[in-house]
This record gives C-alpha cells, sequence and structure tokens, in this order.
C-alpha cells in the first residue's frame, strides 16, 4: 500500500508482532517490534538470516535515544547531534528492555533514525522503537524499490508500503564510536569524507570476514543470482556471450552487451549510489549469464558502491 495512507494499519501490524516492510532514504527495511522477542524472531525466520547477525533498531527521532539506552559516550552523541536523521547507523550498550535477539547476543546494539518521513511516522505511530534490516533475503541484493521487496520476501511480510525508489539507494553507514575515534564498520550511504570533516580522524575497518562485528561486511554479500565479476573499465572487447555490463557513466562503444545499466552519465557518485541496486536487479532478471561491473572512483560514496561491487563478486569467487 501507498506510504502516505498506510501508516496507522502498519503501525497496528508492527504493535501486533507483525512484519512490516518501509522504505527508508537508504533501502527498504523489514520491519518488527523491537522490544518483542517474537516478533523479531520473525525477521530472522522471513530473511532466512543465521541468527548471528543482529539487527539495527529504527528511532522516530533523535531525542528517543537517551529514552531507549540512557545517556551515550559524548562521541556517539555528537555524531547522533550531526547526523540524525541520517543514513548513519550508531553502536550503543543494549538496553535490557531490548530482547537478546535482536542484538545476536551482542552486549550492543545498532541505532539509527532513518531520514525518511514515512519512515519516522511509522514508527513514532507505533510507539516503540522498530527492528529492521534490509528486506531481503540473507545474502541476497538489497531492495530499493517496494516491487524488490514483494519478488524477494512476498507472503513472509503482512504489510509493504510503498514509498518509490529511495533516496540513497545503499545501506548506512555504521559506527562505533564508543570509545572516542569512531570506527567505520560498515561503508554507507554517509561518506567517510564526511564524518572526518564533522569530528575529525576516523578508522575504516576493512571488511573481517572472520569475526565479523557487523556480518553485512562478510566477504560474500549483497549478491545477485547471475555471477559478477568487476573490472577498473569495460573495453569493446569484454562483451559477447549473453553478458550484462553494469556500467559506471557510459556504455562503451562496440562489445555485444546482452543488457547494459548505466549508473551515472554524469559521473554523479551519490546519484550512481541511487541506481546501483536497482540496476543489479534489472541486470539480475535480464537472463545473462554474467554481469560485469565497472569500478567507480574510490572516493565519498563511490567507496561504499566498490565495497559491495567487491562483495558481490566475492561471492562468486567462492567465500574469501
Ligand atoms: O540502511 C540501513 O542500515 C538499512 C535500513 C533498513 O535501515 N538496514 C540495514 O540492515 O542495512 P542490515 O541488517 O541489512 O545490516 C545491518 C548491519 C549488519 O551487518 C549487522 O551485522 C550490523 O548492522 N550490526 C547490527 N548490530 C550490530 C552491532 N551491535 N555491532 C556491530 N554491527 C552490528
Ligand atoms: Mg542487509
Amino acid at each position: 500500500m501507498p506510504a502516505e495512507g498506510g501508516i496507522a494499519e502498519a503501525a497496528a501490524a508492527l504493535r501486533a508482532g507483525g512484519l512490516v516492510a518501509f522504505p527508508t532514504e537508504t533501502v527498504y527495511g523489514l520491519g518488527a517490534n523491537a522490544l518483542d522477542a517474537r516478533a523479531a524472531a520473525r525477521i530472522f525466520e522471513a530473511k532466512q538470516r543465521p541468527s548471528f547477525d543482529p539487527l539495527i533498531t529504527h528511532l522516530a527521532d533523535a531525542a528517543d535515544l537517551t529514552a531507549l539506552v540512557g545517556p551515550v559516550p559524548e562521541a556517539v552523541a555528537a555524531l547522533a547531534a550531526r547526523f540524525w536523521p541520517g543514513p548513519l547507523t550508531l553502536i550503543v550498550d543494549r538496553p535490557v528492555t531490548i530482547p537478546a535477539i535482536v542484538t545476536s547476543g551482542l552486549a550492543t546494539m545498532a541505532v539509527r533514525v532513518p531520514d525518511e518521513p514515512s519512515a519516522r511516522a511509522l514508527i513514532a505511530a507505533a510507539g516503540v522503537p522498530v527492528a529492521a534490516p534490509s528486506a531481503n533475503r540473507f545474502g541476497q541484493l538489497s531492495p530499493t524499490r517496494a516491487e524488490h521487496v514483494v519478488a524477494g520476501l512476498g507472503a513472509a511480510v503482512d504489510v509493504v508500503l510503498d514509498g518509490g525508489p529511495t533516496r540513497c539507494g545503499i545501506e548506512s553507514t555504521i559506527v562505533d564510536a564508543r570509545s572516542g575515534r569512531p570506527v567505520v564498520l560498515r561503508l554507507g550511504a554517509l561518506p567517510v569524507e564526511a564524518l572526518v570533516e564533522a569530528v575529525g580522524p576516523v578508522t575504516v575497518r576493512p571488511g573481517s570476514s572472520g569475526q565479523p562485528v557487523a556480518p553485512g561486511t562478510l566477504a560474500a554479500h549483497y549478491a545477485p543470482r547471475t555471477p559478477l565479476r568487476v573490472v577498473e573499465h569495460a573495453g569493446p572487447a569484454a562483451g559477447g556471450g549473453r553478458r550484462g555490463l553494469l556500467a559506471f557513466r557510459e556504455r562503451p562503444a562496440g562489445g555485444d552487451w546482452a543488457a547494459v545499466e548505466v549508473l551515472s552519465p554524469a559521473g554523479d557518485l551519490t546519484a550512481a549510489a541511487a541506481r546501483l541496486f536497482d540496476a543489479l536487479h534489472r541486470l539480475d532478471a535480464a537472463g545473462v549469464g554474467e554481469i560485469v561491473a565497472e569500478r567507480v572512483p574510490d572516493v565519498g560514496v563511490g567507496r561504499a558502491i566498490n565495497d559491495r561491487l567487491g562483495r558481490a563478486a566475492a561471492t562468486w569467487r567462492g567465500h574469501d
């Protein structure tokens, strides 16, 4: 149902322990009442998500943070004040009111305030914090349109709010600032440069597949069903053999690509991020044998785009 108009019904479904898919500025989330362990368990079931992968709790307003978790470290509060609502997820201590299943037993909890009016209206109307991972099956492409959610999860969801395509198109940046200097656990829609400008130096932790603190950083993740390979630039000779191309700025001359998606003719990384998963969903549906994806400039949100492409490719190289 349309996001405006569907809020009351969706909020009632959340309060009743149901699952509601809803748009955020990053990707669509699969929400449940974060105070309700059984509702949260349904998220893991619907996504076929391993129980070791903790959920992000979503709040309607930055002011709700201390009401839920009490006082937070100064650096965490500063980031929340600067970037919420927005595509930044912060790590805090898990309050006792949040059941352990939400955080996969961790003593910490990931939390954010989405910058999407219908999402905030939904959470406010539900009157509870909302646990929500991206609304896709575990390891697969994130949904940036309601159609992606329906195609991927369908009957497992009680209500899908349709707010059209999401603005950022890529997940939130996850930061642990509890000990002062912020540590980026997952690259995302908020560029590292914006964090540095606001709060000074940060540490970017490269994805760890050994003991992941943010399983969204598992080496193999965000994968289409079609094998994907990353190249610097797709030359004219690289096409043929029913291959699909995910190009950054333009379709290269020649090459007989079966399907081509161009992320941003203007070379705008923000626009490219907004189109990334939608383009991958389309190439995945095009029936090609392989997707060739061009790396984008490794600055700003381009780092998060390259991160997602690398993880998608890792799935097809084997889990490295
Ligand atoms: O943009 C987003 O963040 C979207 C929208 C719906 O808000 N959500 C999202 O959720 O991307 P999900 O579940 O696909 O990714 C959440 C990531 C996971 O990799 C998870 O491991 C990590 O957040 N995470 C959750 N709790 C954590 C914690 N306590 N410490 C470290 N990482 C955590
Ligand atoms: Mg996800």
